[in-house]
């Protein structure tokens, strides 16, 4: 047990809980992000991995295979295998969005190049893979290999569902199960198979995960309307100038009256948008009560999260998984 448990938010205290464990997960990435042959390598992912993020996803990992009674070293390697898939998808995901902050840094297509993003990315995914072949465990390769093709198929997924007024709820959660809860459930779920757990604890591990990440992402995307850039890292308004429909306003869509349709095709399809816009979207989310209606089915997310916990024995980290559910969708409270 670490310090001060109780005091702080749930991922702290999951981090104090792991801390031994995620010292080494750091220690795993440090010496597997570098490259003897191309400096740019190290250089870019310094860049991100100094930057810290929350290492919510090895976090995961590690936690359902201590949860389990975990007692090897695989899941450190599987706990950095789940980090280095996520900090590709967020180099190639920069590229792709455009963005300029991540992190609290700015972003790497921005300092160096989109080039270096992206085969960077490339370089990271392929570590990945390494990583996860020294655990021996043809299931695990398995449920990481899904899981990187359905984090690109959500991706792509989400290119044809932008600047497109049709995209419904549907296909927003098909976009958001793919493109972040495929890694949560996938770090959840491999840390119960590397534990040897029975086959209904990983369902449970995996049916948490997949919740989490829906409930993650649905209050990540409210965030881009409503946080502040000094407390997420990034940039907000991106998704509005980027025409995405995020859950927020594909409910304001579906409650707008003809002016209002009128107003979200000049902005969403056929992208011309002028300034005060954003505050106009902000203005008509707020008339249909888009923002609480969101946050409404986040926490429904989390609830269903949290509910999977059930098949799982009684432990300290089962009790801050729980907590954690409920902390992903606060931030947006
Ligand atoms: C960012 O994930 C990508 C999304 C799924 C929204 P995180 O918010 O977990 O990113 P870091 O790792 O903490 O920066
Ligand atoms: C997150 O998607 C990237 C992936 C999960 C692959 P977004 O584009 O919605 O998230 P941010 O806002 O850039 O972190
Ligand atoms: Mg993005
Ligand atoms: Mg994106």
């Amino acid at each position: 047990m670490g310090l001060d448990e109780t005091a702080q938010k749930p991922h702290d205290r999951l981090g104090a809980h792991l801390a031994a464990d995620m010292e080494r997960v750091n220690e795993l990435i440090r010496t597997r992000m570098a490259s003897e042959h191309a400096p740019r390598i190290p250089e870019v992912t310094a860049h991100l991995v100094e930057a810290g993020g929350k290492r919510l996803r090895p976090m995961l990992t590690l936690a359902a295979a201590r949860l389990l009674g975990y007692e090897g070293d695989h899941h450190i390697r599987l706990a950095a295998t789940v980090e280095f898939i996520h900090t590709a998808t967020l180099l190639h995901d920069d590229v792709v969005d455009e963005s300029r902050q991540r992190r609290g840094r700015p972003t790497a297509n921005l300092l160096w190049d989109n080039k270096s993003s992206v085969l960077v990315g490339d370089y990271l995914f392929a570590r990945s893979f390494q990583l996860m072949t020294e655990t021996g465990s043809i299931r695990v390769l398995d449920i990481l290999a899904n899981a990187s093709a359905t984090i690109a198929e959500g991706e792509v997924l989400q290119l044809t569902a932008a600047q497109d007024l049709r995209t419904d709820e549907d296909i927003y959660l098909k976009v958001i199960r793919g493109k972040t809860a495929a890694l949560f459930s996938a770090a959840t779920e491999v840390g119960g198979v590397i534990a040897g757990a029975p086959e209904e604890q990983v369902r449970a591990l995996f049916t948490y995960g997949d919740a989490l990440g829906v409930a993650f992402q649905i209050a990540d995307d409210l965030l881009d309307y409503g946080g502040s850039s000094a407390v997420i890292g990034k940039n907000t308004g991106d998704d509005f100038r980027e025409r995405k429909l995020t859950l927020p306003v594909i409910k304001a869509v579906a409650r707008a009256d003809e002016a209002e349709r009128a107003f979200w095709r000049r902005v969403i399809e056929k992208g011309e948008q002028r300034e005060g816009d954003l505050d106009h979207a902000l203005a008509l989310m707020a008339r249909h009560g888009a923002m609480e209606a969101t946050r409404d089915e986040a926490l429904a997310w989390a609830d269903r999260a949290k509910a999977a916990l059930d098949a799982l024995p009684a432990h300290p980290l089962r009790d801050m998984l729980s907590d954690l559910a409920d902390y992903v969708v606060a931030r947006v409270n």
